[in-house]
């Protein structure tokens, strides 16, 4: 495992394993992008409602790194699930982002109409405008019923995850389905870079509590897209693949979990 890493996805597209992360960057984007496209990054994780697809699609433009070597990720907003507005919402997000294709378009949450909206997504990804698909924040009930009526199992479930939140059971489903596994709020939105445990691994190994977290994710074979607006922050989060968390560290890891979200629950979200 290195920082050119990418794992193989079930449509036979390869996907780098660590992304930046957009999420409440606001103006900050397009920077945060240069620095991280500058420090190694080949993958940018963004959405319609984050409102800086423009800001990631100037960043890419300004990089002058070819086209076909960056992995873009962007999701379908659930306004546009339930009024049916795929092809629309689609069309919207690759103008602003100012590509011709998405390597990435997820679900965003599993809002009512998801299954007709995938269906649509097949045919899309059939045209040439989007690589991959897949889904976000489906629990294994989604992925259960959306697999029981569709084509194309999804290529991804980008699902919270962090050391305080694992959701064993949809990751396993995700294992056995050929499913990739991203986290997003690898680092808890900040809440787990004050464990004590992490700590101890972070001063045995040279490491900061973020890099620990982020290692355990990539030896669990799950990409992360972990965000931060700091060039420092973006340098460090990619600088993991110079240790390896024992068995014994990561079982340690693995037992942190309290299935305690920061962000909304998917089975009871009101967005
Ligand atoms: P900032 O953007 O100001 O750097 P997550 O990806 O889990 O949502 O976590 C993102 C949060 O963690 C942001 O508040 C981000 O702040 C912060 N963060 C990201 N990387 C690091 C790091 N290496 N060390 C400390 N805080 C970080």
């Amino acid at each position: 495992m290195n920082q050119d890493t990418k794992v193989l996805l079930n449509d036979g597209h390869r996907m780098p394993i660590i992304a930046l992360g957009v999420w409440q960057s606001q103006e900050d984007t397009k920077k945060a992008v240069l620095d991280a496209l500058k420090a190694g990054y080949r993958h940018i994780d963004t959405a319609f409602v984050y409102d800086n697809e423009r800001a990631v699609g100037e960043a890419i433009r300004e990089s002058g790194i070819p086209r076909n070597e960056i992995f873009v990720t962007t999701k379908l907003w659930n306004d546009d699930i339930r009024s049916y507005k795929i092809r629309e919402a689609l069309k919207t997000s690759l103008d602003n982002l100012g590509l011709d294709y998405v390597d990435l378009y997820l679900i965003h949450w599993p809002a009512e109409g998801y299954v007709e909206a995938y269906l649509e997504m097949e045919k899309l990804q059939k045209e040439g405008l989007i690589r991959s698909i897949g889904v976000s924040n489906f629990r294994k009930s989604h992925l259960e019923n959306l697999l029981s009526q569709v084509h194309i199992i999804p290529s991804i479930n980008q699902i919270e995850t962090n050391p305080q939140m694992v959701d064993e059971e949809t990751i396993q489903f995700c294992k056995e389905n050929k499913i990739v596994v991203e986290a997003w709020s690898p680092l808890g939105s900040g809440a787990c870079l004050s464990i004590p445990a992490i700590q101890i691994l972070a001063n045995k190994y040279h490491k900061s509590l973020a890099q620990v977290i982020l290692r355990w994710l990539l030896q669990k074979g799950i990409v992360v897209l972990p965000k931060s607006i700091h060039e420092n922050r973006i340098i460090e989060n990619m600088n993991i693949f110079d240790f390896e968390l024992t068995h014994e560290e990561m079982n340690l890891m693995n037992q942190l979990n309290q299935h305690k979200r920061t962000g909304p629950d998917p089975d009871c979200f009101n967005f």
